[in-house]
């Protein structure tokens, strides 16, 4: 099949937690379902609550015309008001729907942003251990992932990430709550990345945007 070499070769060195959890779809089938616990992907092992499912019916059955309809490219204004809403609560500051994007997921909205802030050959900074497919969204602008290691205890490592920084710096990508590594960010050394960036930035004239990628904050917020 005439698929191009790049791709070709991408799928060669292809994620490896999708390799694994293709084996584990094999083992369930072989062993039963009840006897692998598969760990690969971010699938929770609860279903959402009962609630859910019967707001999503109620949703279904209402007649609203063109339900499946296409929207405005940045979503339903009234979601995007709801989730603005819903974030100047939990962040205490003020959003408003001109501040939110609706998108297919994470990597939806990474891919987005990425695609909108990179030229080809600009620089973004991520931070090791980092989730594997920061790379290939990277790589689909064109943009260089520069790889930054963090600190013993998976802590931003600053002096790290100084060095890294050049003029083609164009992004830095954090992960809080990690994935892989569960870590979880303090304040304070958010606030001295912050800093960091609004120094060299001041020096550059460039801008250097800070990017977080939080699929994981819910877990957070429940724990504590
Ligand atoms: C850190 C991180 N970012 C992004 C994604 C992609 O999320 P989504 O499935 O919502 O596109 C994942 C999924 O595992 C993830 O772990």
């Amino acid at each position: 099949m005439a698929i191009s070499p790049k791709i070709k070769e991408k799928m060669e060195k292809g994620s490896f937690i999708r390799k694994m959890f293709e084996e584990g779809d094999k083992l369930k089938a072989k062993h039963g379902q009840e006897n692998v616990f598969d760990f690969s992907l971010g699938n929770p092992n609860l279903d959402p609550p009962e609630k859910v499912n019967q707001t999503l019916i109620e949703i279904l059955n209402q007649p609203v015309p063109a339900l499946h309809g296409y929207m405005s490219n940045a979503g339903y204004p009234e979601t995007r008001r709801a989730v603005a809403d819903f974030l100047s609560r939990e962040h205490d500051l003020s959003f408003s729907e001109q501040d939110v994007i609706m998108t297919c997921g994470a990597a939806g909205a990474l891919n987005a942003v990425l695609k909108a802030l990179i030229e080809p050959g600009e620089e973004v900074i991520v931070l090791a251990p980092y989730f594997v497919e920061y790379l290939f969204y990277t790589d689909n602008v064109q943009g260089v992932p520069v790889v930054v290691p963090t600190g013993p205890d998976f802590s931003l490592d600053l002096k790290a990430i100084e060095q890294a920084l050049t003029p083609k710096t164009k992004a830095v990508l954090i992960n809080s709550p990690n994935n892989p590594t569960g870590k979880v960010y303090d304040q304070k050394s958010l606030r001295q990345l912050g800093d960091l960036l609004d120094r060299i930035v001041r020096k550059q004239g460039e801008v250097i945007y800070l990017l977080g990628d939080e699929p994981y904050r819910k877990i957070v917020l429940f724990l504590y």
